[in-house]
């Protein structure tokens, strides 16, 4: 079978990056998150994966430590509503729906651009039970009519945020808030020192300068959000260097994510969020 030619914009080639620290961190001995399935899909894709930067044990498994935690808080609200609808955003080519596997009683949707949607469908295998793809921009009106409002909503969106202008972040939750009755969000952010600084990435290779210009929105207060719908409530944050499973990581990745937080502005330069609304 030909592998996949990838012919996408820069900011949708960033989830190549984090496909392939899932599939880095599949074949690591003490793998975070098992991840086989992405895996298969970097064999399938014709592409010089030495360009996504991802090499180091710590990068794999700081993207892996992420992932799982969202993994586990949307595992968490579908244990407590078994009818739920997930809203996946931004969803690249990650293979979450893959790896919580949920019953038949979930409305999973996977939004992205329409070209990583098409690219999507090629490469991942349909999970089965109420599944489908949608391929849209987040920031465009309209999608999100189109997905019933009948049942508690989870939508969880990791490496999203930094692509969007506070603006059209404000508005995506706005939206979400306000088409459905209640749920949750779980999401990561960068902060906005890391969004600032890498304005400065004129000394990385090409292809982390011209990604790094496209972060625009950086979260210091994750409190401060609540105030942007009547009902939205915080519930919890986590910096990715403080999660528990840091302990369980080979010895090279604990160290480099342990030097990366002392390094000033490290430490919280990136955490994963949840909120209630
Ligand atoms: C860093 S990747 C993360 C992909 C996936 N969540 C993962 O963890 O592998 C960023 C993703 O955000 C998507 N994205 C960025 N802006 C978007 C927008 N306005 N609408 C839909 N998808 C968007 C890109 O296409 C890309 O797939």
């Amino acid at each position: 079978m030909d592998r996949e030619k990838i012919d996408l914009t820069p900011v949708q080639k960033t989830m190549l990056a984090t496909l392939y620290a899932r599939a880095l961190d599949s074949r690591a001995p003490h793998s975070v998150l098992g991840d086989h399935t992405a895996d298969q899909a970097v064999g399938s894709v014709d592409y010089d994966w030495r360009k996504t930067g991802t090499q180091a044990p710590w990068d794999a498994a700081m993207l892996a430590l992420r992932a799982r935690q969202l993994d586990r808080w949307t595992a968490e609200f579908l244990a407590t509503h078994p009818q739920a609808t997930v809203l996946h955003l931004a969803c690249g080519l990650d293979t979450r729906v893959h790896r919580l596997l949920p019953s038949s009683s979930v409305r999973w949707l996977d939004v992205d651009y329409p070209e990583v949607i098409g690219l999507r469908r090629r490469l991942l295998p349909h999970p089965g039970g109420d599944y489908r793809m949608l391929g849209a921009s987040v920031t465009d009106e309209g999608w999100l009519e189109e997905i019933p409002a009948d049942r508690p909503t989870v939508a969880v969106f990791e490496g999203l945020t930094m692509y969007l202008h506070e603006e059209e972040g404000r508005r995506l939750i706005q939206r979400i808030c306000g088409r459905f009755a209640g749920g949750q969000l779980l999401f990561d952010c960068f902060s906005t020192r890391l969004v600032r600084l890498s304005r400065r990435f004129w000394w990385a290779g090409g292809r982390l300068r011209e990604v790094a210009r496209s972060w625009h929105w950086g979260i210091d207060d994750p409190r401060a959000l609540a105030g942007w719908h009547a009902g939205l409530e915080y519930l919890d944050d986590l910096y990715v260097v403080d999660q528990p499973d840091v302990d369980e990581l080979p010895a090279a990745a604990r160290l480099g994510l342990r030097l990366g937080a002392r390094l000033p502005g490290g430490r919280d330069s990136g955490r994963v969020l949840r909120y209630r609304f």
